[in-house]
C-alpha cells in the first residue's frame, strides 16, 4: 500500500472512530415526578446527549413535563417509549416497586438503563435486573448519584490513598421530618414506603463504598409506624478486623445528615454526605484541611456522564457502581427488613 493511501485509510478509521465515540446519546425518561425534573435539568447542562422523550402514566403529566423541558416527544405509556428507535438510554424515575419491571421492559427492548435508587425492592429483583443487562449485552447502573459528585470522588481518592490510614469506623445518618400523611408515598406500604429504601439506602451504600465489602454481621432496630412502614431505623454493621459502621435513617426526626469516617491516622467529616459540597480532613498531629468542591446544576448529571462514558466504551456496568454491589446492597436491606419482619405486598404475593 502506498504511503498516501495508508494515510487516507488511517484518517478514515480515525474519523469513523471519532464519530462513533462522539455519537449523540438520546435519553428517554420513564416517570415524570420530582426526581425526573431534577435529572432533566441536570442533563440539559451536558454535551453529547439529548433528552428526546418522556413517558408518564399520569394524565397530562408527560405533556407538561415535555413542554417544561423542551422535550420533542411525550408518551402516555412506558411501552411506546422503550420501543422508540431513537432512544439509546432510559432513565427510570418511577417509584421503587416499579424499578425492576420498568428496567426489564427497557432492557428487553434494547435500551441501556440508568435506574433510580433503590435499585429494586429486594435482592432477588436486583439480581434479575443484573442478569437481564448481561444477557441483553446492555448497560445498566443504579443511579446512586452520591458516588459521582466531585467532592465524593475526591474524598474517596484521598481515603484510598491512605489519607486517614486504615478506615476503622463510619458513622452516617440521613433524616428529616415528614408530617404524617397516609397518602404520601413515604408512609405507604403498598408503594414500598419507609425510611430504609428512600433514605437508609444512602448510608448503607456509603458503607459498602467506603469499606469495599459487605458487613460480616448486622444488628438493627426499626420504629414501624401505623401504616406498617419503617419510619426510623438504626443499623450497626461489623466488618472483619474489628471495623464497624453505625448508620441511621428517619423521616421522624431532623438530623445533621453528616458522615464521619474514622481512620487509624485521622478522620473525615462530610456534611450532607449524600450530596456533599465540602468536607474536612483531620490527619495525624490534628492538622485540619478543608476541601470545598461544589457540584454544578442539580448534581444528577454526573451519574449520567458516567453512564454515557460506559456506553461509549462498550461497558455493561460502571466500575464506580457495579451491578454486583447494587445486588449486595439490596441483599443487606433484605437482611435488615428480615430483622423487623417487614415484607412489601409484592413479596407476599410471590
Ligand atoms: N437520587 C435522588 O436524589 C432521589 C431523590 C428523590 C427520589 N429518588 C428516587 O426516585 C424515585 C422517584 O421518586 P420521586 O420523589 O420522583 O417520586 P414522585 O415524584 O412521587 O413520583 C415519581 C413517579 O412515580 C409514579 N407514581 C407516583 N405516585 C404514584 C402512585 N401513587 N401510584 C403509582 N405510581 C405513582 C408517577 O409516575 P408517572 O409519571 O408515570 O405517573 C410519578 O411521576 C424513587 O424510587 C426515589 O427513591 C431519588
Amino acid at each position: 500500500m502506498g504511503r498516501n493511501r495508508l494515510y487516507r485509510t488511517v484518517g478514515l478509521c480515525l474519523r469513523t472512530w471519532y464519530k462513533k465515540d462522539m455519537k449523540t446519546l438520546n435519553w428517554g425518561i420513564i416517570g415524570c415526578g420530582r426526581i425526573a425534573a431534577k435529572f432533566a435539568r441536570g442533563l440539559q447542562t451536558l454535551k453529547g446527549c439529548r433528552l428526546v422523550a418522556a413517558a408518564s402514566l399520569s394524565e397530562g403529566k408527560a405533556e407538561r413535563f415535555a413542554v417544561q423541558f423542551g422535550i420533542p416527544r411525550f408518551y402516555t405509556d412506558y411501552e411506546t417509549l422503550v420501543r422508540d428507535p431513537d432512544i439509546h438510554i432510559v432513565y427510570i424515575a418511577s417509584l421503587h416497586n416499579a424499578h425492576c419491571g420498568n428496567t426489564l421492559l427497557a432492557l428487553n427492548n434494547g435500551k441501556h438503563v440508568l435506574c433510580e435508587k433503590p435499585f429494586a425492592l429486594n435482592g432477588d429483583q436486583a439480581q434479575q435486573m443484573a442478569e437481564a443487562a448481561r444477557s441483553n449485552d446492555l448497560f445498566l447502573m443504579e443511579a446512586m448519584w452520591t458516588r459521582f459528585l466531585p467532592a465524593s470522588r475526591k474524598l474517596k481518592r484521598l481515603i484510598d490513598e491512605g489519607g486517614i490510614g486504615e478506615v476503622k469506623h463510619l458513622r452516617a445518618e440521613f433524616g428529616f421530618h415528614v408530617p404524617w400523611d397516609p397518602d404520601d408515598r413515604l408512609h405507604s406500604l403498598p408503594l414500598s414506603g419507609g425510611s430504609l429504601l428512600d433514605l437508609g439506602i444512602y448510608p448503607v451504600s456509603y458503607a459498602r463504598w467506603i469499606f469495599g465489602c459487605d458487613p460480616e454481621s448486622i444488628q438493627s432496630t426499626a420504629d414501624i409506624g401505623r401504616s406498617g412502614v419503617d419510619e426510623q431505623s438504626s443499623y450497626f454493621f461489623s466488618y472483619p478486623g474489628g471495623r464497624s459502621a453505625h448508620l441511621f435513617s428517619s423521616f421522624k426526626v431532623r438530623v445533621q445528615n453528616e458522615a464521619l469516617i474514622a481512620g487509624s491516622e485521622g478522620y473525615v467529616r462530610v456534611p450532607n454526605f449524600f450530596h456533599p459540597h465540602k468536607f474536612t480532613v483531620r490527619g495525624a498531629g490534628l492538622t485540619s484541611k478543608k476541601y470545598r468542591i461544589p457540584y454544578r446544576s442539580t448534581g444528577l448529571q454526573y451519574q449520567a456522564e458516567e453512564a454515557m462514558a460506559c456506553v461509549r466504551a462498550g461497558k455493561n456496568e460502571s466500575p464506580v457502581m457495579p451491578l454486583n454491589e447494587s445486588v449486595e446492597i439490596m441483599r443487606t436491606l433484605d437482611a435488615l427488613r428480615r430483622q423487623w419482619g417487614l415484607v412489601y405486598p409484592e413479596e407476599r404475593n410471590g
